[in-house]
């Protein structure tokens, strides 16, 4: 079930936006993949940024969770505490009920900088992580599995290419197609489709939900795009503005799948859902601006030098 509720922050701020929160079911299962008190901060003394405070987030098994932020905001680094390869300073990350340490092939993820092996083709890349995750299938088994996927991003006629022959967006799909062929239990897809043209980001859209929904899987799904995270989450969930960033109210998506692209100009529920989001954001950005402009230096309170040449005593 879901309502409208008022969000109402500070004083000085005065936030009240509209929106629609979760309540917790009477016997809700437990979260597959749950943060509790995660904070994370990088550099010391004066260099130490505090990038992400107090971030609780629960996620169901199966759920498809897009979060959306702004750059900078800290969202890849949420990604790299949930894959392991960045530890929490404080709180708790753990999946199926154990504590996350370190990567493992149950988590898959697309990364937002591809992260390929250069010296393998695409065709290696995908096959080298079958070929971790599947040791026992027979080696046709494994070869079949990746050539699937490298078809399915439509990389086929490109299978024998190097990293440094493929435009940022066929890198992108190579990296889409490791993370799935991988099979994990969640799928973590840091901006995956962000540097593909629109037709082939809708097309991956489509794969992406269609391998959700026939597979089961959990999905977090980092997007600046909410049209995007309409499309194809089941909440939607907004990282603020950093420094110290934490996460925003949840937004349900009660449309029905599959969900219609070419409606979603046009379909009022799309469009309120839409409106929420994007106020809610517009909102937290001014909020941050406001503050960031407060926290600055002050200037020191000196008049400058009156540099001109004096004028000399008339002569007489
Ligand atoms: N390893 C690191 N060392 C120091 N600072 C880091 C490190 N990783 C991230 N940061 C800082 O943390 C902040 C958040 O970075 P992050 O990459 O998580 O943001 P993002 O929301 O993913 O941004 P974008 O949308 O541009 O990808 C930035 O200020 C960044 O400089
Ligand atoms: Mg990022």
């Amino acid at each position: 079930m879901t309502e409208t509720t008022p969000v109402t922050e500070s004083a000085d701020t005065q936030l009240s936006i509209g929106f629609s929160m979760s309540e917790e079911k009477a016997v809700a299962p437990p979260p597959f993949l749950e943060l509790s008190g995660v904070s994370k901060s990088f550099g010391e003394g004066a260099a130490r940024s505090e990038v992400l405070s107090e971030i609780d987030l629960s996620v169901r098994e199966g759920e498809f969770l897009a979060i959306v932020g702004f750059s900078g905001s800290g969202k890849t680094t949420l990604i790299n505490l949930i894959a392991g390869l960045v530890e929490a300073d404080e709180g708790t990350i753990e999946l199926d009920g154990k504590p996350i340490a370190g990567p493992g092939p149950d988590r898959g993820v697309v990364f937002q900088s591809y992260a390929l092996l250069p010296w393998l083709t695409v065709m290696e890349n995908v096959q080298l992580a079958v070929d971790s995750v599947f040791r026992n299938a027979s080696k046709a088994d494994r070869e079949a599995r990746a050539r699937s996927y490298v078809e399915m991003v439509g990389l086929g006629a490109a299978h024998w290419k190097y990293p440094r022959e493929l435009s940022g967006g066929m890198r992108q799909r190579v990296s889409v197609a490791r993370g799935l062929a991988m099979d994990p239990k969640i799928l973590l897809l840091d901006e995956p489709l962000s540097a593909l043209d629109a037709l082939t980001r809708a097309t991956l859209q489509t794969e992406i939900e269609q391998i959700w929904a026939a597979d089961k899987k959990t999905v977090v799904l980092i997007t600046n795009d909410v049209d995007e995270a309409i499309l194809l989450a089941d909440r939607i969930i907004p990282l603020r503005p950093g420094p110290r960033a934490s996460l925003g109210p949840i937004f349900d998506v009660p449309l029905e799948r599959p969900r219609d692209r070419t409606a979603v100009n046009d379909d009022p529920h799309f469009r309120k859902i839409r409106n929420e989001i994007t106020h809610y954001l517009m909102a937290v950005s001014r909020q941050a601006a406001r503050a960031s402009s407060r926290s600055r230096v002050r200037k020191p309170d000196v008049k400058p030098l009156d540099l001109r040449p004096r004028s000399l005593p008339s002569a007489r």
